[in-house]
């Protein structure tokens, strides 16, 4: 089944700023949007053995959460990765989570690192990020990484939804955040509208 928008929250909290900010980018997009709290589900980082670059299945597949969330992420044209900073980047349970791509990134390794393109796109990507702190540059280890997963999955890079000092000011109060948030929203709807799919 495919869907129109997933959302990976890498919060331990699945009310809490990063997740309002996302929720807040998808009420403006106006779409379907399932969300899997990365916080419950049990991913372990690749162990680097190499199967799947021998052709083989992920063998951690087969025992953790990792086959449906790899299942529920091709099944989406839309991905918002939603994230705290959690010692500048994005959560522990987004790099697990992405750390088990491997086979996906050989593939894009395999088709020459090829990016896509707005004409012919197989869906988009966006982060929407929040950090308790205010320093130069925060954001940009997160979006580094968010755009590595995107590009990777062949998804196109939409940017990121940014709201810093959660920790005196809440993503509710800090109305600048809210207004990227509407405007991305927007954005991510325009390049998911039917008429620009991929044929
Ligand atoms: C373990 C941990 C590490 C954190 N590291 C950073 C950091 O490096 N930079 C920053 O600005 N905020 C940092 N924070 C603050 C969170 O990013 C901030 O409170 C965020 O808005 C919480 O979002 P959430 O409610 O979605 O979890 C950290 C918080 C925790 C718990």
């Amino acid at each position: 089944m495919r869907t129109d928008l997933l959302v990976l929250n890498g919060s331990p909290a699945p009310d809490g700023q990063s997740m309002f900010l996302a929720l807040k980018t998808i009420e403006a997009a106006g779409l379907e949007a399932e969300v899997i709290h990365l916080s419950i589900l049990r991913i372990e980082s690749c162990t680097a053995c190499m199967e799947c670059a021998r052709g083989g299945r992920c063998p951690l597949d087969a025992r953790d959460d990792m086959a449906a969330t790899r299942e529920r992420l091709h099944a989406a044209r839309g991905l918002v990765v939603a994230s705290p900073l959690h010692f500048t980047s994005l959560t522990a349970p987004l790099i697990a989570t992405f750390s088990r791509l491997e086979p996906e990134w050989l593939a894009f390794a395999a088709a020459g690192f090829a990016k896509p393109s707005p004409e012919f796109r197989n869906g988009a990507g966006m982060l929407v990020v929040t950090g308790g702190g205010d320093y130069r540059a925060m954001f940009e280890p997160a979006r580094r990484v968010a755009a590595a997963v995107f590009n990777t999955l062949g998804l196109l890079n939409l940017g990121s939804v940014e709201a810093g000092h959660t920790s005196r000011t809440p993503v509710a109060a800090n109305t600048l955040a809210l207004k990227r948030a509407s405007a991305a929203g927007r954005s991510l709807r325009a390049a998911l509208s039917p008429a620009r799919r991929c044929l």
